[in-house]
This record gives C-alpha cells, sequence and structure tokens, in this order.
C-alpha cells in the first residue's frame, strides 16, 4: 500500500480520473446553495443533482471532485476512532455516460494499481435484491472478473447497499461498496460475515432509479454513476493506523491539545475520546465560519452553537480552562487554505465569532454545571431519573447549555430528559417574547401606496405559483429557479391575476393558520393572532399566507405580472424582481 497522505491522496485520485477523460470541478459549498430542504452538503453527488436528474452539466458528462461534506445524524458517535462530522469526500461521476462496467473496472484500477492495496485485502458488498428490485448480479459478476475471489463478495440488503434519495424523494440506486481487510491474521471472510474485520473505503452508487412522493421507484432516463470515497478514513488505512485522528490531517491538532491540557492522547479512553471530539467538531465549526454563518439559535447557526460549545464542554472536561478555540483555528486553517480560500478570506470572521461564543458559553458554563450537578444530585436522592422540562430549559435559557448537551450529560449519569416538557416550555416561551414584541411590527406597513398594496397580493400569488410548479420546498428565500421554469410561473401568476380570485382576510392563532395549510415565511415576526390572507374560492384557495396586508380585495386589480430580473444574492437566495403593468 501506498502511505499516501492527505494532498497526495486527493491529487492521486483526481488526476487518475482525469486520465478517464473526468473534469475537475470545485467543491460547492457546506451551505446547501439550491436545496432548503437539508442543512448542509452530505456527500459529493448532492450540488449535483439538478445534473443527475438530467440537467446538462457544462462541464460534461464525466466530472470529479473533492467535496467538503458535514453530517449531523451522528454527532454523538463521534468520539470513536473514525466517526466525524466535518470530512472531506473524493468521488467520480457519469452523468448518463458509463455505467457499471467502467465504473467497477476504475474503481479497482485505482485501489490495486494507484494505491496498490493487494487484490487480497479487498472484498466488496453488492445489493442482495428486494420485492422491487433485483439483486445485483452484474456488479458481482464484474468484481469476479477482475479477480476479486467469490468468498470476498457479501450480498447485504437495502440498509448496507442502497443509496439515497438524500431527500423524501430524487436519484436513488444499488451501490457496490468496497472493503480493506483490517482484522488479525490472514484476509478472511467478507464484510457480511465478519465485518468487524473489513473497513469500507469506497461507494460507487449507481443511480438507476427515481424515488416518488408516494415511495414508487422508476427507473431513470438518465442513469448515473455516484461515487465517493472518505478521504480521512482512507488516509488512516494507508498509513497502517485504525484511528483516523493518528493521521497528519488530526496530528497537529491532537499535539496543541495534548500541550494545552498536558495530557496524552491515547493515555485515558476519557481524554482520548474528549481529543477527538474537540479536534473534529472545531475543524467543522471552522468551516461553517468561513462561509459566513455565526452561531445562533436556528438552521446552520444552531448546529455551529452545538459544535462549539460541545467542543468547550469537552476541553473543560480536560482541564483546558482558558480560551483555546482560536488556536486550533488557526492550525485548521493553515492546514486547508490553500484548498479552500475561504478559510483565509473570512480568517476574522472565524476568529471573532469563535472567540465571541467562546467567551459567552464559558461565562456560564460553571455556573450551569453546578446547576446540573446540583440537579442530579437531588434526582438521586429521590430516586428519580428525569430531568424535568423547566431545569432543561433553565439551563438552554440562562446557560447555553443546548439541550443536546444536557440530554447527553444526563445520559452520563444514566439519567434523561423530559424532552416533551422541554418543547412546551420553550413554546412558551416563545409565545411570551413573541407577544411582547409583536407591537414593533404592526405599523410596520400602515402607509403602503395602492400600488404596494397590489405588488404585495402579487407576491403571495408568485409564492403559490412556485410552489405549486417546483414543490412545497420553494420559502421566501432559496429555490433553483430556471428562467424556463419562472415564464411558466409568471404565467400562472397572470391566469390567477385573470381568474379575478377574491382576497380575503381572516384572524387566528398561528398554529391555526399552519393548520388551514398558510405559509408563514416570518414566524419570529408574529404576536399572539395573526392575519392570513386568503386567494380564492372558500374551499378552492390558490393561496394561504400568513401576512399583516394590507391587500387588494380582488386579483383583477392587479392589471398584468411581469418578471423583469431574476438574480442570485446569496448562497442558495435568489431574487426575483417584478413588476405590475
Ligand atoms: N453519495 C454516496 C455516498 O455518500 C457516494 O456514499
Amino acid at each position: 500500500m501506498k502511505a499516501l497522505g492527505r494532498r497526495e491522496l486527493i491529487e492521486a485520485y483526481l488526476s487518475f480520473f482525469e486520465s478517464k477523460g473526468h473534469v475537475r470541478i470545485p467543491s460547492a459549498p457546506l451551505i446547501p446553495e439550491n436545496d432548503p430542504t437539508v442543512l448542509f452538503t452530505t456527500a459529493g453527488m448532492h450540488p449535483l443533482v439538478p445534473f443527475l436528474l438530467g440537467q446538462p452539466h457544462p462541464l460534461g458528462k464525466r466530472l470529479c471532485n473533492v467535496q467538503k461534506c458535514l453530517r449531523t445524524d451522528d454527532i454523538e458517535k463521534v468520539g470513536d476512532e473514525f466517526h466525524h462530522t466535518f470530512f472531506e469526500m473524493l468521488g467520480n461521476w457519469s452523468l448518463g455516460d458509463y455505467f457499471k462496467k467502467e465504473a467497477i473496472e476504475w474503481s479497482f484500477e485505482f485501489l490495486t494499481k494507484v494505491l496498490e492495496i493487494p487484490v487480497e485485502k479487498l472484498a466488496v458488498s453488492c445489493f442482495a435484491g428486494n420485492k422491487d428490485i433485483e439483486r445485483d448480479e452484474e456488479s458481482a459478476k464484474i468484481w469476479q472478473q477482475l479477480g476479486i475471489d467469490k468468498e470476498r463478495i457479501a450480498f447485504l440488503g437495502m440498509k448496507e447497499n442502497w443509496w439515497g434519495p438524500v431527500g423524501k424523494t430524487g436519484p436513488c440506486g444499488p451501490d457496490t461498496e468496497m472493503f480493506v481487510y483490517v482484522g488479525k491474521g490472514k484476509p478472511h471472510g467478507n464484510p457480511g460475515e465478519n465485518p468487524e474485520d473489513w473497513c469500507e473505503i469506497w461507494n460507487d452508487v449507481f443511480m438507476q432509479y427515481y424515488k416518488d412522493e408516494n415511495g414508487n421507484y422508476t427507473e431513470l432516463e438518465q442513469k448515473n454513476v455516484d461515487t465517493g470515497m472518505g478521504v480521512e478514513r482512507v488516509v488512516a488505512i494507508l498509513n497502517g493506523f485504525q484511528d483516523n485522528y493518528m493521521t497528519e490531517i488530526f496530528q497537529p491538532i491532537i499535539k496543541k491539545l495534548e500541550e494545552l491540557s498536558k495530557k496524552k492522547y491515547g493515555e485515558s479512553e476519557q481524554d482520548t475520546r474528549a481529543m477527538r471530539i474537540i479536534a473534529d467538531h472545531l475543524r467543522a465549526a471552522v468551516f461553517v465560519l468561513s462561509e459566513g454563518i455565526a452561531p445562533g439559535n436556528k438552521e446552520q447557526g444552531y448546529v455551529l452553537r452545538r459544535l462549539i460549545r460541545r467542543a468547550i464542554r469537552f476541553a473543560h472536561m480536560l482541564g483546558i480552562k482558558e480560551n483555546f478555540t482560536t488556536s486550533i483555528a488557526e492550525i485548521i486553517i493553515e492546514q486547508y487554505e490553500q484548498d479552500y480560500g475561504e478559510l483565509s478570506k473570512n480568517r476574522n470572521f472565524i476568529m471573532e465569532e469563535l472567540s465571541k461564543e467562546e467567551n459567552r458559553f464559558r461565562n456560564v458554563l460553571e455556573k450551569g454545571l453546578r446547576l446540573f450537578e446540583k440537579t442530579i444530585k437531588q434526582l438521586k436522592e429521590e430516586g428519580k431519573t428525569e430531568i424535568d422540562g423547566k431545569t432543561a430549559f433553565l439551563l438552554y435559557q440562562s446557560y447555553g447549555f443546548p439541550v443536546e448537551m444536557t440530554e447527553e450529560l444526563a445520559k452520563e449519569q444514566g439519567m434523561q430528559v423530559n424532552m416533551h416538557e422541554f418543547e412546551q416550555e420553550y413554546k412558551r416561551h416563545q409565545e411570551l417574547s413573541r407577544t411582547a414584541t409583536a407591537g414593533k411590527f404592526k405599523s410596520g406597513l400602515a402607509d403602503m401606496s395602492e400600488q404596494a398594496k397590489k405588488l404585495h397580493t402579487a407576491t403571495h400569488l408568485l409564492h403559490a405559483a412556485l410552489r405549486k410548479v417546483l414543490g412545497e420546498h420553494v420559502q421566501q428565500k432559496g429555490s433553483n429557479i430556471t428562467a424556463e421554469r419562472l415564464r411558466f410561473d409568471f404565467k400562472l401568476v397572470n391566469e390567477k391575476i385573470q381568474e379575478g380570485l377574491p382576497v380575503r382576510r381572516e384572524e387566528m392563532t398561528l398554529e391555526e393558520a399552519k393548520k388551514r395549510g398558510a405559509l408563514a415565511f416570518f414566524e419570529h415576526k408574529y404576536g399572539d393572532k395573526v392575519s392570513v390572507y386568503f386567494i380564492g374560492e372558500p374551499g378552492k384557495e390558490f393561496s394561504i399566507e400568513v401576512c399583516a396586508g394590507p391587500h387588494v380585495s380582488n386579483t383583477r386589480e392587479l392589471g398584468k405580472f411581469k418578471i423583469v430580473k431574476e438574480e442570485s444574492v446569496a448562497a442558495g437566495v435568489r431574487r426575483i424582481k417584478a413588476v405590475l403593468e
């Protein structure tokens, strides 16, 4: 095996696929540009979905890249040898070009010729088939012809050998995974028989199907190949480590943590785990920050906050009592800035936000931990095992403990948090603060001109039209809109104007409004009661939306709707400029 480092592996991979006619494309942002249904880019194929669905890619049908990815589903598993939140994924794609044969042959060639992994150390898995989809004998046969022993081929089910779709619907298909033997003695068995001895390093996905809302699979007209190889894991394997954190990728951070904590990596299980969590989470945090996201209470900002605060809590456990996150960020930026320019470009923002967040949290962490310990002691005395929602909320609200952190701390003590109560408490609080601020927004639209009023109603029609044409995921910000589709939407808006639909207003709670299918884009701005505007005959409304108003009383008043410009204004956000004539 060739003991390649991170950059050498990336270079070897991308030039290999270039030699097979692929074009290198840059890594897309971690914050998806065109997909508000997920918070982060989780795989190299993710930014390519429109092309996997048939839109021609300007660089052709064979692409490859290294993609920065973030997955948060396993955040609590981080701490062992190989789980990460942030990681880099190498991938090559065929957009309706080559399929199983070439993909597998090139995977085999790269593994055995370029990385020089002995063939007897390799094993693969293929899809076993189910009632809907046939067993993937085709892939297994190709592997066998290349020299993979029959005994090294495992046929596994949906959970192991099926990929996608990323969301509820989308491209998906069977995959074939490649494994390297990491067990003792001579390689034996396969990933189905003795999975603990086999480490997965690469996945070739054959996008053969499209899954629709009803769960039906239809054969894709354009069949694609999508592959993914985790950089961290492969570097570890090539260098003989079973622990990704022992590689050059993480060692500079680990060394710094050893220095700060005066503890040794690998000595105690608890400290080792803490160092891994800190290294992983801060690397992820630095990359999220580099895209302009700041820690906050919602969406990406909340995940970022959790990552940073969890890292700080574990640093606190290690005995690191001084602010340290920026010193780790320095190391990470230095390591990656050559490949990801946004790191140096946003260095100040990264550093400032990290230290602000660390200051904020350090101020309350010890007090919060004391409150937590007191609570636990009391509960134990009472023979209880559940932390009530009010305490969890107090820890969240006054001591900045993300509730997931309280849950984790509780678990360490064999306890749990009453999440139902926590949520109720959270909601109650939100309602109180909404009522308090509602007054501020009441007069915002008081002096609207007639024209603005019309445009306002037209905007509701456009939202509804976009969602009908492009799907429910369209929000007032974010979607992938092409000129062609827009023409279609604008036709639909004009149709609705001509139909002369009545516009009526009703007052209700936000909850009721949502129950009745109303769109509500600016939740934080609403008070106790909201106005809901219905456009269309009762029961057949074309649009229902929460809004302060005012609006016209009939769509006919709008005249002609025309889109004059459609542009990208930020990652994942497009602006549509329209006029009424
Ligand atoms: N998209 C595939 C994966 O994530 C390659 O494994």
